[in-house]
């Protein structure tokens, strides 16, 4: 049995992996952590900050905001809790503090815990081997209307998966509206659509002379998200070594 703690509990992906957890045989929900949540919506202990965490879970999984991990992590670190940060939006700064801090804990990192989107990210590597030198490359990201951050985590994710395999040669060119020049070659435009109630669809786009090729996914529930993030906490519980773990990990 694997308890978990749930970070962002009552937002929408927090309370998808609530319920995929109440759910699944395995897994059990020691609490959850939000700063806004009100405790009376939930049948497990609420916590509105680290200081009043009175339970020992076995990991956290964290679905809440960006700068939440300056809280989450030292509390990690000192009960020595694995994280999987399943939060998207972290700046560069951000970025280098998760690296530190997984020095001392295990975290799992992923944009995108779908396991279809993740093989996407290998076929797209495969395409822009096969047609990167000679095809146009765009990349269509879509989401919900009340979606903070964008470009998307995962759209990033995608789009330096293409640039590694183009030897980081690309210019990443969001949106259009700001330029009266025909395309550079060495662009890779990313565009990001907001509206209604679209969970996430990726699309990327090689465009040559007379033909386009196009790799989708589109997630149509947010389960999807929550059954890779628990997935990934069971995985992460059981690791004994502090350090970086992303979806490489867990599917190998
Ligand atoms: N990795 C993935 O596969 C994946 C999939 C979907 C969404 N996401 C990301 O997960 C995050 C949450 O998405 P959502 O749609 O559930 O958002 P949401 O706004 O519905 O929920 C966020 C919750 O976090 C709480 N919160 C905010 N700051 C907090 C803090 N400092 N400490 C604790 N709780 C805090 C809020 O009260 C809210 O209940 C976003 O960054 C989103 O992009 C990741």
């Amino acid at each position: 049995m694997t308890n978990i703690l749930i970070w962002g509990v009552g937002g929408r992906l927090g309370r998808t992996v609530l319920s995929c957890i109440d759910a699944s045989e395995n897994t059990k929900a020691s609490g959850g952590v939000d700063k806004f949540a009100d405790p009376a919506d939930f049948n497990i202990p609420i916590f509105k900050g680290v200081s009043d965490i009175n339970v020992k879970p076995d990991v956290i999984i964290d679905f809440s905001r960006a700068d939440a991990i300056y809280d989450m992590l030292p509390y990690a670190k000192e009960n020595h809790i694995p994280v999987v940060l399943c939060t998207t939006g972290h700046t560069p700064i951000h970025l280098d503090y998760i690296r530190e801090m997984s020095r001392d804990i295990a975290i799992f990192k992923a944009s995108n815990m779908s396991l279809g989107v993740n093989l996407l990210i290998d076929l797209v590597k495969r395409a822009t081997n096969v047609l990167g030198d000679k095809f146009d490359i765009e990349l269509l990201e879509y989401h919900h209307n009340i979606k903070v951050d964008s470009p998307s985590g995962t759209a990033i994710t995608i789009a330096d998966a293409i640039n590694k395999e183009m030897n980081n040669t690309l210019n990443y060119k969001h949106g259009r509206n700001d330029s009266n020049a025909r395309r550079d070659k060495r662009e890779l435009g990313i565009h990001a659509v907001r509206g209604g109630t679209v969970v996430g669809k990726h699309e990327v786009l090689f465009l040559g002379n007379d033909e386009i090729i196009t790799i989708k996914h589109e997630a149509s529930s947010k389960a999807v998200f929550a059954e890779g993030a628990i997935k990934a906490g069971i995985f992460l519980a059981g690791v004994k070594k502090n350090g970086m773990y992303d979806m490489a990990d867990l599917l190998s």
